[in-house]
């Protein structure tokens, strides 16, 4: 079956169910689900009633398509996300982000959790993101290309739109919230990285270091979707001295800083929705 196939009868399967138009789509990441919960007229669908969306089996990623407005606009928002290094396809693993662009949306914006490479940020910044460093080895455009989806060739030399990285910068200034901009190294994971990684990364002119986030930009780039992404930095990359990263903390950062995360996204969707 080809993506395109796959992507009508995820499409199918929601409009049985909502009759959603939505504009905005964003993505939830780690121990930052609950923003889907404030949508007014929420709707929820579980992945698992869906054909082709894989449920995340990671702590802090529910699993559900949620459909409701926030600000008056109408939104579609991944309450969780599969990871490439849970085992599943990067078809898979891109599926929600390429069934948003199906139903219409004219941006996405992306979350996550970082680790921060950057000794003078700190941990609970937030972060947009002007670029990314794929260094998963992987891409999900590898295989023959789907012409209805997007070009062979995709050009990446703004994957992440400057006019949500502006609104963003103006939303941070209006509501007081310190906002970063920097670039996003993607790694399969799911270890976290070592020292020489770290120093590798640093060097390389990453900021920050996560999971997930590439491989949707690139497919919603094929798609000529507008991108916009805000990491939380939940910890420092490599972890400091006799404190390794773990995951709890991770979700607890994130947890956290959900008030900050939860205004961004509320200016940042009332003005996705007025871009064309
Ligand atoms: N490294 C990679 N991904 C992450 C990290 C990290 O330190 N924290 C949250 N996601």
């Amino acid at each position: 079956m080809t993506v395109s196939a796959r992507l009508e009868e995820t499409k199918n399967a929601i409009l049985k169910r909502v009759s959603a138009k939505p504009r905005v789509g964003v993505v939830l990441g780690s121990g930052l689900g609950p923003f889907a919960d404030t949508l007014e007229g929420l709707q929820k669908i579980s992945y698992s009633e869906l054909p082709h969306l894989p449920a995340s089996r990671v702590l802090g990623h529910a699993g559900n398509l949620c459909f409701g407005k926030a600000r008056g606009v109408e939104v579609v928002c991944m309450q969780g996300r599969a990871h490439f290094y849970e085992g599943h396809s990067l078809d898979s693993v891109v599926h929600g982000v390429r069934t948003m662009a199906r139903l219409g949306v004219s941006a996405v914006l992306l979350t996550n959790a970082v680790g921060g490479l950057v000794p003078t940020w700190g941990v609970g910044d937030l972060m947009v993101v002007s670029d990314h460093l794929n260094l998963t080895g992987q891409n999900v455009l590898i295989g023959p290309n789907d012409e209805s989806l997007g070009t062979r060739f995709p050009e990446m030399s703004e994957a992440y739109d400057p006019e949500l990285r502006s609104i963003a910068h103006q939303i941070a200034k209006d509501k007081g919230i310190t906002l970063r901009e920097g670039i996003y190294a993607g790694l399969s994971g799911p270890c976290f990285e070592t020292p020489a990684e770290v120093r590798m990364l640093q060097i390389l002119g990453a900021h920050v270091a996560g999971m997930s986030t590439v491989q949707e930009c690139i497919a919603l780039r094929h798609m000529r979707v507008r991108v916009g992404a805000l990491s939380c930095i939940t910890n420092v990359a490599g972890g400091t001295e006799g404190n390794p990263p773990n995951h709890l903390e991770v979700e607890e950062t994130a947890r956290a800083k959900r008030g900050e995360l939860q205004t961004m996204l509320e200016g940042w969707i009332e003005a996705a929705g007025r871009l064309s």
